[in-house]
């Protein structure tokens, strides 16, 4: 059972005290390092911290220097991997202002991986605070041109206690990685490996939700596409091992020779914002979606037979990626060609273009922060 937040803690609006870093890095030493900041390994300053306790529920909201996590080695994260998080970004316009995209999307989405791990639900107002309030401190770090500075929001379980159970005390926290593109090659087509041997979710477990646990179980799969050449991974369901589900961090769509879109319905896969965004852009132009079943058999089928187009993997790392190839233990097939198809391109400029403020934003998906 999830811990039952008071009504206190509930109603509590939280206020975050801004305590700057009293060392920041230096202008020189910041420009350096945006330069060619490669996926998640430059930090910015500061972190935004937020503590629960059963007693208190939510408190201590901070605006602070980053800095090490005290925790004891019993600490209930360490053990058990009761952990969620989110990824988003801010986006810097063109007069110098930055822009979240749909960060109540990702709110609600933590939420939603916080009911399912046992954990106690933190305001979305608060989750959606300290984002910006992380933004505004570090505005500085987020990179011009197609960069962006990504934002991860988690929580882990801090109670020292070696029983498997719910822990009564958390702490959320948000840092922020200045970002170039997720893949090497921006967005050249990826090669994706199908994983015979691994699944990665199964009816009434965890596939739905962003929790750490998925990821780590996702590793072996993605060693194995490495092993075999691939850029990244793509899981089948558990059940028939047949149906296309998702990439270890991404969602998939397929495009075929009629104009119409495809991808796999909601259930074990991650509800992806980015894949929701596509569906709701590619429907503004009358493009037909179906989320439904996709077997691997079919899209070998219509990949020779040329009914299928296109096929893209979507997140908000990895923005819009082009699946070039698709390999497995019985052989491999290329689509398109190989090569980037127009679909795929035309929806990744749309999208970017929105959360970069180049574009009208019709769904109101941007929250203009500076
Ligand atoms: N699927 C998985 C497993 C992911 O980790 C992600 C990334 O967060 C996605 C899909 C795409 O989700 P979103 O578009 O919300 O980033
Ligand atoms: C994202 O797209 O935000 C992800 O979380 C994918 C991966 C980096 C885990």
């Amino acid at each position: 059972m999830a811990p039952v937040p008071t009504a206190e803690s509930k109603r509590m609006s939280l206020k975050f005290e801004i305590q700057p870093a009293t060392n920041p890095t230096s202008d020189k030493e910041r420009a350096a390092k945006l330069v060619d900041p490669g996926f998640g390994r430059v930090f910015t300053d500061h972190m935004a911290v937020v503590r629960y306790t059963h007693a208190k529920g939510w408190h201590d909201a901070r605006i602070e220097a980053r800095a090490h996590f005290p925790l004891d080695p019993a600490a209930a994260i360490l053990h058990y991997a009761q952990e969620i998080f989110e990824g988003l970004k801010a986006y810097k316009r063109e007069d110098g202002g930055a822009n979240l995209f749909r960060p109540d999307a990702n709110a609600r989405r933590f939420r939603d991986s916080a009911e399912r791990m046992a954990m106690p639900p933190l305001p979305e107002s608060a989750f959606i605070e300290a984002v910006e309030q992380l933004v505004r401190i570090d505005r500085a770090w987020i990179p011009g041109g197609e960069g962006s500075l990504y934002l991860r929001p988690f929580m882990i379980a801090s109670e020292v206690f070696l029983g498997v159970k719910p822990s009564a005390e958390y702490i959320f926290a948000v840092i922020a990685s200045p970002v170039g593109s997720y893949f090497k090659g921006g967005p050249a087509p990826v090669s994706i490996w199908v994983s015979e041997n691994y699944t990665r979710a199964a009816i009434g477990g965890t596939g739905a939700v962003k929790c750490g646990g998925n990821y780590a179980a996702s590793l072996r799969a993605q060693a194995e596409a490495i092993d075999h050449g691939c850029d990244q991974v793509v899981f089948l369901d558990a059940v028939q091992r047949r149906y296309v589900e998702e990439l270890g961090g991404m969602n998939v769509f397929f495009v075929f020779d009629d104009g119409s879109l495809s991808t796999p319905p909601l259930g074990t896969i991650l509800p992806g914002i980015t894949r929701d965004s596509i569906i709701a852009l590619a429907k503004d132009s009358g493009t037909p979606v179906r989320e439904e079943p996709y077997t691997i058999d079919q899209w070998r089928t219509d990949a020779a037979s040329g009914r299928l187009k296109e096929a893209f993997a979507c997140g908000t790392a990895a923005v819009i990626s082009p699946i070039g190839k698709v390999c497995s233990a019985g052989g491999e097939f290329l689509i398109g060609g190989g090569a980037a198809g127009p679909v795929a391109m035309t929806l990744r400029k749309k999208l970017v273009d929105i959360q970069y403020g180049r574009a009208a934003d019709p769904h109101d998906w941007i929250k203009r922060l500076l």
